[in-house]
């Protein structure tokens, strides 16, 4: 009798509108602040510091949705993945439109000699540009055209990920706690996706195929 799978045809298209609604919170609340007036004295550090925080986040989730698949065997959770990435994307924008506009009030020299000289800056903006074309590619048409090619670009999104965390170590000066979190976050993150990692997807299946789970081409 051919393998019956759990129907979660339903799942995806309830969590979907979820999942746009809590990416979307931190900016509400953000605006929130500042038209209530409680965002305090410095509003753009407060601004830059949580879209910064966001874009990290956000990103660190689209980077766990793989390693969760092969963990729980829940194929679905891909369908979530380009939601993620995507507001991942639109708050790193919002964090660079910040540092542009409010920041450095569109003074083009100022900002070119900030990207050559300050490390952290640098680091950024390679993140951002690197981000870039996984945004305009992530729709189901362009993953169509490029067919394989599609998959090794969007590998860069790793890449991204240890330049988030080098900005965010680079620029803070004392408490390095909560970027040494994210460092340790990414760290595990990419451990998975190492041939390293082999004993994790064995470890995966193994647990899939003791549940009595009929379906393990989920661990890739
Ligand atoms: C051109 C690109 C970027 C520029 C110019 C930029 C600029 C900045 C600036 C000025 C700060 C505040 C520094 C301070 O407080 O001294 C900051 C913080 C931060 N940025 Fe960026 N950034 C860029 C890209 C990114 C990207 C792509 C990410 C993540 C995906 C990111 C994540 C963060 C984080 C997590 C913080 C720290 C927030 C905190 O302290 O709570 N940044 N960035």
């Amino acid at each position: 009798m051919a393998a019956t799978r759990p129907r979660v045809d339903w799942l995806v298209p309830t969590l979907k509108p979820v999942l746009f609604a809590a990416c979307l919170l931190p900016l509400l609340l953000l605006v929130w602040r500042l038209v209530d007036g409680t965002i305090g004295p410095n509003p753009v550090e407060v601004i830059t510091h949580d879209t910064g925080d966001w874009a990290l986040r956000l990103l660190l989730a689209t980077l766990a949705v793989t390693p969760l698949r092969r963990l729980t065997g829940w194929r679905w959770l891909v369908r979530l993945r380009r939601m993620l990435g995507l507001f991942a994307f639109c708050y790193a924008m919002l964090h660079f439109t910040t540092y542009l506009w409010l920041d450095q009030f569109f003074d083009w020299q100022a900002i070119l000699a900030d990207i050559a000289k300050r490390p952290y800056i640098t680091v950024g903006f390679a993140a951002l540009l690197l981000m870039l074309p996984l945004a305009v590619t992530s729709t189901k048409g362009w993953q169509r055209r490029l067919g394989a090619r599609w998959k090794q670009l969007h590998r860069l999104v790793y890449a991204i990920g240890v330049l988030a965390v080098l900005h965010y170590l680079w620029l803070v000066k004392a408490d390095l706690l909560e970027p040494a979190i994210y460092a340790g976050v990414l760290a595990a993150l990419l451990a998975a996706r190492m041939p390293c990692g082999d004993w994790w997807r064995r470890c995966c299946r193994r647990r899939l195929v003791g549940a009595g789970r009929q379906d393990v081409s989920a661990v890739r």
